[in-house]
């Protein structure tokens, strides 16, 4: 069995107090709640709050990005060193607002992958397909290719400490979540095409979360599908309430 895994992608919102407030909010609500990860992601520089927020509860937390390199001459960029320092668990790579704005290649996002596995850090991978890639029925084409390249060179014992989060770029902030239908077929593909360059049973311990307008009314029957095994969440992991219901969307799992 997939352990369920619910995390909230702040991207680059809320300020300090407000970052340290959400974060306790959600550590004291979810206490007591078992068979379930969770995590919040907030502003790497508001890391070190949270984790003093989050001391003690069942949330975890990790960074929205890495540089590979683990140290030296590279302004402005964090390194996987940095995060474990912070007691990170998790880190966000190749998120499509990091792909598709900011200019990141699969490439790239496989030298980061490399480092977060590196150094123990837990990557959330993520992949997705945009509205004119699916409008032309290249959905499959695209994810196989993201998958190819982010996840090259992962051993089988490396990509099990990986989770996938497919994330159709279309669904992304716009409110427009993809059908439960919809997303069954992709991380059923997904689990195919680790199948093949794996095997089944690597295939079927790896988790994969679904993300894009994810929000306590639509989460339970996105979450019931056999092959989603929980959520990245964006919007709505921004107040407590509905980060809240989303996870208790997994009851009817
Ligand atoms: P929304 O939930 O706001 O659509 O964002 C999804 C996302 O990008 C999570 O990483």
């Amino acid at each position: 069995m997939r352990r369920p895994f619910i995390a909230g992608n702040w991207k680059m919102n809320l300020n300090r107090s407000g970052a340290v407030a959400l974060a306790a909010a959600i550590a004291e609500r979810s206490k007591g709640l078992e068979g379930v990860d969770l995590a919040v992601f907030p502003p790497s520089i508001y890391l070190d709050a949270v984790r003093g927020a989050v001391a003690g509860s069942i949330l975890a937390y990790g960074a929205q990005n890495i540089y590979h390199q683990s140290n030296g001459a590279f302004t402005g960029e964090i390194s996987t060193a940095m995060l474990v320092d912070l007691g990170c668990r998790y880190v966000i790579l190749g998120h499509s607002e990091r792909r598709h704005i900011l200019g990141e290649t699969n490439e790239e996002v496989n030298k980061k992958v490399l480092a977060a596995l590196a150094a123990s850090l837990v990557p959330i991978v993520c992949v997705g397909e945009s509205l004119s890639d699916r409008e032309v029925g290249r959905t499959g084409q695209v994810i196989r290719k993201q998958v190819a390249g982010s996840l090259a060179n992962l051993s089988a014992e490396q990509i099990a400490h990986v989770v996938i989060a497919y994330e159709p770029v279309w669904a992304i902030g716009t409110g427009k979540v993809a059908t439960p239908q919809q997303a069954e077929e992709v991380h059923k593909d997904l689990r195919k095409i680790l199948t093949d360059r794996y095997n089944t049973a690597i295939a079927e311990a790896i988790r994969i979360q679904y993300g894009g307008s994810v929000k306590a009314s639509n989460a339970a029957e996105l979450l019931a599908q056999p092959n989603v095994d929980g959520a990245l969440v964006g919007g709505a992991s921004l107040k407590a309430d509905e980060f809240l219901g989303i996870v208790a969307g997994l009851n009817h799992k």
